[in-house]
């Protein structure tokens, strides 16, 4: 089938890599000339496991050019950024400007547009009409009758991507019209029914089987998205506070969510105590779904509440590096990891970001690596005035204290003896219950946790 695949971001692309393994011819567009050029170079424009082997393995198409992509495709996906505006409500500017691209570059054949952006819902019936008017305005005010918008929610995790989208564990269709689902149900026929050949790089798991299909009307699809992302960050919100409790009572919090999760109906899964969430989606996906139910004069205190805690969480970083050094202005603190979470370089709405402020706010200086995601923040943030590290223990040096923001697997290996010797005072805050609190102690360290 005809695919193209408009942004080509962690989503787009990586959409694009495995429908094109699983046999469809694919073009992805992307306004941005600078990452099509590195595309077709062959490189991959961010740091996600296996991209840069499945790009090896397809042949797929890049373009920046939507007469390209647009006319001959039976399938387009959007798959651009909604980024939270400051109110919460979604920014919709790069969704609306790429349904008015396609409509102005739809072709004869029947085509299916489908939103995999996180869209708030009533999103479908809005882009239709964006491709609608741009296809008339294009056209002589001829009323384009050949196409459908779809919803098809995307899943996958950062840093599991590929693997996620080869083998998700449900996939979501929603679409009004009878044919419009049919064409997404082909599409997925060989994901749905697992019958493609794994890259040798990611095999299939172990007894994973056929993939459960949803296939709804269009507003419930949008729905899923949302609910289902907002209770994953409520899970972990909840932890937290659960976290904050058993500090006060004595408990150790990561008994307690082992306790809990081996019950089979919560689940071990999102029940980390620690700094909070992150990334590109919770946090918007969370204030969009509040901003939503807002239109429809409906509060949703559940979500609003697992925001609130997870913002407390960052400021307890603070907090507890206050209670144990007295005094931050001054000081020195090195924060180990700054992606929003290991095997990504993604910094949107990253806690090391949000930590690094409110303790520059405070007179510290700050020092700060990542293994990925350093070049990313350098460029990012130039003005930030954190110290940027090329090597981990380079953090270290005359540190008061360190902060284990993110949870790369990297960290647990590193040299903390020699660490302690680097520092000012060896004072630990693991925010994320993931280094060996033993370990350190018996090596001088004071150990905190968040
Ligand atoms: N990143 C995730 O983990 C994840 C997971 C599930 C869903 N989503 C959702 O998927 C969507 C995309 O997220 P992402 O992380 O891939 O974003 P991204 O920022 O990585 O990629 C978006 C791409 O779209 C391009 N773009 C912007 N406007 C365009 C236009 N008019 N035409 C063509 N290209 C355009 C940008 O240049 C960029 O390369 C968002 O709605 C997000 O909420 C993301």
């Amino acid at each position: 089938m005809k695919v193209a695949i408009i942004g080509s971001g962690y989503v787009g692309l990586t959409t694009g890599v495995c429908l094109s393994f699983v046999g469809h011819e694919v073009t992805c567009l992307d306004v941005d000339p600078q990452r099509v050029a590195t595309l077709r170079a062959g490189a991959a424009p961010f740091h996600e496991p296996h991209l840069g082997d499945m790009l090896r393995s397809v042949r797929l198409r890049y373009t920046t050019d939507y007469a390209e992509a647009i006319p001959s495709a039976e399938v387009i996906f959007i798959a651009v950024g909604t980024p939270s505006r400051g109110d919460g409500s979604p920014n919709l500017e790069y969704l609306e400007a790429a349904a008015r691209s396609i409509g102005e570059h739809l072709g004869p054949a029947y085509s299916v547009v489908v939103n995999k952006s996180t869209v708030p819902i009533g999103s479908g019936n809005w882009v239709e009409s964006i491709v609608r008017d741009a296809f008339r305005q294009k056209n002589q005010g001829q009323r384009p009758e050949n196409f459908a918008v779809a919803s098809n929610p995307e899943f996958l995790r950062e840093g599991s991507a590929i693997h996620d989208s080869l083998f998700p564990d449900r996939v979501v269709i929603g679409a009004d019209q009878q044919q419009a689902l049919e064409r997404l149900y082909s599409l997925y026929r060989p994901l749905l029914d697992q019958s493609f050949t794994p890259p040798r790089f990611l095999p299939r798991p172990d007894g994973f089987g056929a993939v459960p299909l949803i296939s709804a009307d269009l507003a419930s699809a949008e729905l899923i998205k949302y609910a289902a992302n907002a209770f994953l960050a409520l899970k972990i919100s909840y932890i937290n506070e659960i976290g904050q409790l058993a500090n006060r009572v004595g408990a150790d919090v990561q008994l307690v969510a082992r306790g809990m999760g081996l019950d089979a109906r919560i689940g071990t899964r999102f029940l980390q105590a620690g700094i909070g969430w992150g990334g590109s989606c919770f946090g918007k996906d969370t204030a969009a779904l509040v901003s939503t139910a807002a239109e429809y004069q409906l509060e949703m205190p559940i979500v609003q509440a697992a925001r609130k805690i997870n913002s407390r969480q960052r400021e307890l970083v603070v907090e507890r590096l206050l209670g144990a050094m007295k005094l931050l202005k001054g000081k020195t603190v090195g924060l180990l990891g700054l992606a929003f979470k290991p095997n990504t370089d993604d910094l949107r709405d990253a806690p090391a970001l949000d930590i690094a402020r409110k303790l520059l706010e405070r007179g510290a200086r700050v020092r700060a690596h990542d293994p990925v995601a350093l070049a990313a923040a350098r460029s990012l943030h130039p003005d930030l005035g954190v110290t940027w590290c090329e090597a981990a223990e380079e953090v270290a040096d005359e540190a008061d204290a360190l902060v284990l923001v993110t949870d790369w697997p990297d960290y647990r290996e590193l040299d903390w003896a020699a660490l302690a010797t680097r520092m000012r005072h060896p004072l630990i805050l693991d925010g994320r219950h993931f280094l060996d609190a033993a370990r350190l102690r018996a090596l001088g360290f004071q150990y905190l946790a968040v």
